[in-house]
């Protein structure tokens, strides 16, 4: 990364979950000197012997490289890493209460200490994804909590990265939004990211946030909006793949997103959607599309379920592989995956589940303690003796499969890809009985 040129800055970034880290690894990588911070003070020692909390490709090699060259260090004293800050990233976890809006509690915190450790101007960035009007509660809780008239600025700056491609997302942005009250925190977060060419939005704060909610909720809409259209081709007999296509070859729709299945999970989409929708209503206005967006994402897990049932007829006694229990590939997050309510469903209606992901078995092993699953350490050996194979996360490593050798280990050759992974015909040729989504 060429940053010879661009004015470097001392960063403090407050939390070391997924947006956290690897913002840290990367402003360290665009030459300004970074240190991170975490009130969980395993993690730090952790993260000092470059362990990372989870898996992110290219992260580790990030992180080890900035280790090495001092630019990005880890500490569990936040107040002596503000003190040593010009600028502080605020990427605390922002986790849903039960009413679907945001628990602020740690972002309120991180506000009061920065206060408390005000020694000279600081330029503060809300980098979690937080309820709009957030940046404002920030401004005054620092206001009312400063023991002194030092200035200093509150910024959004919302973060687009995706888990599994985090890193290249970072260096690579389709934009970079910047929500500013003044010129110099404009000047500021242009200095940080100077070296990447990419466009960069000037809003106020609060357009920023909307920003980020905006954009959530449109490809979670995007999703549903195929998979809905997934029912109709089931029942038409028409299939989904091909109208998807179609439909991404218009510029104005777009390719992306547009893949029918069992829906989107992760901690973004399902946790954003409820917070947009809440704040939404707060403020006066009834989100209506997005309800039936989490609407039809929830019934397409139900919907897979009833495909496999009506296969399968009695599921007391069935045993059921399950490849792919992430809820996408390349990474290990569990969080809200279409899985965790899909193995449940079936263990509840008496089925026996062999797992296998390859990389969220320490994850699902957690989750599912003392339910009756078992894991298995490669597919073949997950699908031995089984009554039905279900895809529930589209790994590559699953495009690699021997399906001969799989139909001869299976008790009966019934696949369910509820990713529309495969091509069915080619499955039916090879003896397979084969259910997709919307095809
Ligand atoms: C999402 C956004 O894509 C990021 O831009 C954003 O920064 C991030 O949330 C966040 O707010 O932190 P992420 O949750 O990592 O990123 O994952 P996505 O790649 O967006 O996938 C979300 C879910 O949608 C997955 O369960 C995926 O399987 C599902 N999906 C995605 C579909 O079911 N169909 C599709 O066509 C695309």
């Amino acid at each position: 990364m060429d940053h010879k040129n661009h004015a470097q800055h001392r960063i403090c970034v407050v939390g070391a979950g997924h947006v956290g880290l690897v913002s840290a690894a990367c402003f360290a990588e665009l030459g300004h000197s970074v240190v991170c911070t975490d009130n969980d003070t395993k993690k730090i020692a952790a993260l000092k012997k470059i362990q990372m909390p989870f898996y992110e490709p290219g992260l580790a090699e990030l992180v080890a490289k900035n280790i090495k060259k001092k630019t990005l260090l880890f500490s569990s004293s936040l107040d002596e890493s503000i003190l040593k800050s010009d600028v502080i990233f605020i990427a605390v976890g922002t986790p849903p209460l039960a009413d679907g809006s945001a628990d602020l509690t740690s972002i309120e915190t991180v506000a009061r200490t920065i206060a408390r450790n005000l020694n000279a101007y600081k330029l503060v960035i809300e980098k979690s994804t937080v309820p709009v009007q957030t940046g404002q509660k920030i401004k005054e809780t620092i206001s009312r909590y400063r023991k002194n008239n030092i200035a200093f600025d509150v910024a959004s700056n919302p973060e687009f990265l995706r888990e599994g491609k985090a890193v290249y997302d970072s260096f690579n942005p389709d934009r970079i939004v910047i929500g500013v009250e003044s010129k110099k925190a404009e000047r500021i977060l242009r200095e940080l990211y100077a070296p990447l060419k990419t466009s960069v939005i000037v809003a106020d704060i609060n357009t920023a946030e909307i920003i980020k909610h905006a954009s959530n909720s449109f490809l979670a809409t995007k999703i549903s909006f195929i998979n809905a259209v997934s029912r109709v081709c089931d029942l038409a007999g028409a299939n989904v793949e091909t109208v998807a296509h179609a439909l991404g070859l218009d510029k104005r729709i777009g390719k992306q997103f547009l893949q029918a299945g069992i829906g989107y999970g992760g901690f973004c989409f399902p946790k954003d959607l409820e917070a947009f929708i809440y704040i939404s209503k707060k403020i006066g206005y009834d989100f209506g599309i997005l309800k039936e967006v989490k609407k039809v994402n929830d019934e397409q897990r139900t919907y897979f379920i009833e495909k496999v049932k009506e296969r399968l007829w009695v599921l007391k006694g069935k045993k059921i592989a399950i490849l792919g229990l992430a809820f996408k590939p390349d990474t290990d997050d569990m969080r809200f995956a279409p899985s965790i309510d899909i193995i449940n469903t079936f263990l509840r209606e008496g089925a026996h589940c062999v797992l296998y992901d390859p990389q969220a078995q320490s994850e699902a092993k957690m989750l599912f303690k003392g339910k009756r699953v078992r894991f298995a350490s490669n597919v073949y050996a997950a699908v031995k003796e089984c009554d039905c194979l279900c895809f529930l996360t589209e790994w590559d490593e699953f495009k690699k499969i021997d399906f001969k050798k799989v139909k001869r280990l299976l008790n009966n050759p019934l696949i369910a890809d509820g990713r529309n992974m495969f091509e069915g015909n080619a499955l039916v040729e090879l003896g397979f009985e084969y259910i997709g989504i919307g095809k």
